[in-house]
């Protein structure tokens, strides 16, 4: 909390409502009165790849978070928005540059980013505690809504655990009892391979070879040599993304497609339809499909598709849910964002109308849903199942 407490905003806001009021005094000599918050704009800061393996992740929830915001007539509690846009590059060491410019010189309102779990860790420890309120669009690592979890940090996607833990009881149940994994090799793609395994050994499954491979490279060769070797019953990855296509298409080309069963969550995720014929018959496990018939997801889709025209997509959707959370909690405090602990407490109870499925918050700020199991038919990730419901992050090490 900073030494104005939860005024401080309030206070920004009332100077610079106060010097525009000022000058309109000078001319017309009609004192204004002020609204709580100000009429001035509210700053959302946003740090997202717009450059890189995860460049169209970051470009399509921006987008979606935008056509969220536009249909609110592009206001917040019936301020007008302004955004100040930086491109991460998914560069962890650019990441404390990027994020102090956003809270200090620009003093953001809100602060939403990022894809990438090493700069998201690193943006949570930044804020926790401070007035700015932070929202994770994409970043799955488990400190975000666990350790480092506080009253302004929320998250509208999924934690690592979440994707994956589903996944290990899902091979199980498809009789896959030796598994290779294969993941790029950050924090994300560990705490994917850590919570699959946490379901996959106690359930009898053996991991026969587990190789994370450098981010952000796509070179798979000498890797699908030990899968050829081991022949393990099938595959299970962690790439998103620019390489994802690559990695599906490499599968492909070393004749392991339709042969030894290709696994993921992200893996098919906007790039399904990218990958042509290697995406066919790859099951994931995901809190969203675009293939749900659900309104909100038909609209959505078809909204999306008329803003940017390309296909929605798990990333489109968590953008979406972004500026639908912002919109709750601004008409809860009618636009005043110095009321931080209304504000947040409003944030927390809401409900989100999402293209994946309605959702609410845990304690702890996190999304509680469900997981679905697809599978690609004629590219798209079609829903075969539900593979865990309504399932709740444990949030450990979370003491807010
Ligand atoms: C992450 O780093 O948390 C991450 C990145 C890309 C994804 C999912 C998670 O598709």
């Amino acid at each position: 909390m900073s030494k104005f407490g939860k005024n401080e905003m309030t206070r920004r806001d009332f100077v610079k409502t106060a010097s525009t009021a000022l000058a309109v005094t000078a001319v017309s000599g009609i004192v204004p009165t002020f609204a709580i918050g100000g009429t001035a704009k509210v700053k959302v800061g946003v740090l997202l790849p717009f450059t890189g393996t995860y460049a169209m992740l970051g470009t399509h929830i921006l987008a979606a978070m935008k056509l969220r915001i536009a249909q609110n007539g592009d206001k917040l509690g019936g301020r007008e928005v302004e955004f100040i846009v930086i491109d991460s590059e998914a560069d962890v060491s650019k990441s404390t540059q990027h994020t102090n410019k956003l809270i200090k010189k620009e003093a953001v309102d809100f602060l939403v980013g990022p894809v990438h779990s090493g700069i998201g860790m690193n943006m949570a420890r930044m804020v926790k505690g401070k007035k700015v309120i932070m929202i994770v669009p994409n970043a799955g690592a488990n400190q975000i809504t666990g350790e480092f979890c506080a009253p302004n940090i929320f998250r509208t996607s999924f934690s690592s655990w979440q994707t994956a833990y589903p996944a290990g009881d899902a091979m199980l149940k498809a009789g896959h009892k030796k598994v290779a994994l294969m993941y790029f090799n950050y924090a994300f793609g560990k705490q994917t391979a850590a919570a699959f395994k946490e379901s996959f050994i106690p359930g009898g499954g053996e991991i026969v070879a587990d190789m994370p491979t450098p981010f952000p490279k796509g070179e798979f060769q000498s890797y699908f040599t030990k899968v050829a070797a081991l022949k393990p019953d099938a595959v299970f990855t962690f790439y998103s993304g620019g390489v994802a296509i690559k990695f599906m298409k490499d599968y492909a080309a070393a004749g392991f497609q339709g042969k030894i069963p290709l696994w993921g969550t992200f893996l098919t995720e906007g790039t399904s339809h990218k990958a042509g014929s290697a995406s066919e018959g790859i099951l994931t496990t995901l809190h969203y499909s675009s293939e749900l018939e659900n309104a909100t997801n038909v609209k959505f889709k078809k909204d999306f598709k008329g803003a940017t025209g390309d296909e929605a997509d798990v990333f489109a959707i968590q953008g979406f849910d972004t500026g639908s959370l912002m919109i709750q909690g601004m008409d809860a405090v009618k636009g005043d964002t110095g009321a931080t602990e209304a504000l947040t407490k409003a944030m927390n109870s809401s409900k989100i109308d999402s293209p994946r499925g309605m959702f609410s918050f845990s304690k702890a700020n996190h999304p509680i849903q469900d997981i679905y199991l697809r599978e690609v038919k004629g590219g798209l990730n079609k829903v075969v199942g539900v593979a865990a419901k309504a399932l709740e992050d444990p949030a450990i090490g979370c003491k807010a």
